[in-house]
């Protein structure tokens, strides 16, 4: 049983949508946007798992935006998201990346990561959480080689700093 809806969009973001789904042949507009619907459902599952997750959450800002520095810190302190690092690269007189190193509970990151792409002045950003599930089990194992692992990432024996 399919469902046929209509969606209002913006003329400019329709064309780049389509231009996208020749280009990278992704099928009808219907295909593409199920894709994405599917992709935010698991996401939606990550999040509601028990436990705490990590989480990347890549912003692209300017940085002439009024306030917006204010603002992203005071939502990095305010927050039970807990930032555990900060990248941060100049691209030109007034774009910056930032790419924050995010733990805590899903449901949480994601709020957060809604919280500071909605800044004004935020051009984009993406929150790509990594399932509760995977990180109990580096907890289990102490970080130690797993199967198929380099052997380069082992924690046992050392102090992790904050
Ligand atoms: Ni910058």
């Amino acid at each position: 049983m399919i469902s046929r809806i209509s969606i209002a969009i913006e003329n400019d973001l329709l064309e780049d949508f389509d231009e996208l789904l020749e280009r990278q042949r992704l099928g009808n507009r219907s295909e593409a946007i199920r894709d994405l619907v599917r992709r935010r459902l698991i996401e939606d599952r990550i999040e509601h798992e028990d436990g705490e997750a990590v989480a990347s959450l890549t912003l692209l800002f300017d940085h002439e935006q009024r306030d917006l520095s204010e603002h992203l810190v005071e939502a990095g302190h305010a927050h039970h998201a807990r930032v555990l690092s900060t990248l941060h690269v100049h691209l030109d007189r007034r774009l910056c990346l930032e790419v924050q190193v995010l733990q805590g509970e899903p449901a949480e990151l994601r709020q957060y990561a809604d919280q500071v792409i909605g800044l004004r002045g935020v051009k984009h950003g993406e929150l790509v959480l990594s399932s509760a599930g995977l990180w109990r089990g580096h907890e289990d194992d102490g970080g130690s080689t797993r199967s198929g692992g380099t052997g380069r990432h082992n924690h046992q024996g050392s102090e992790e700093s904050s």
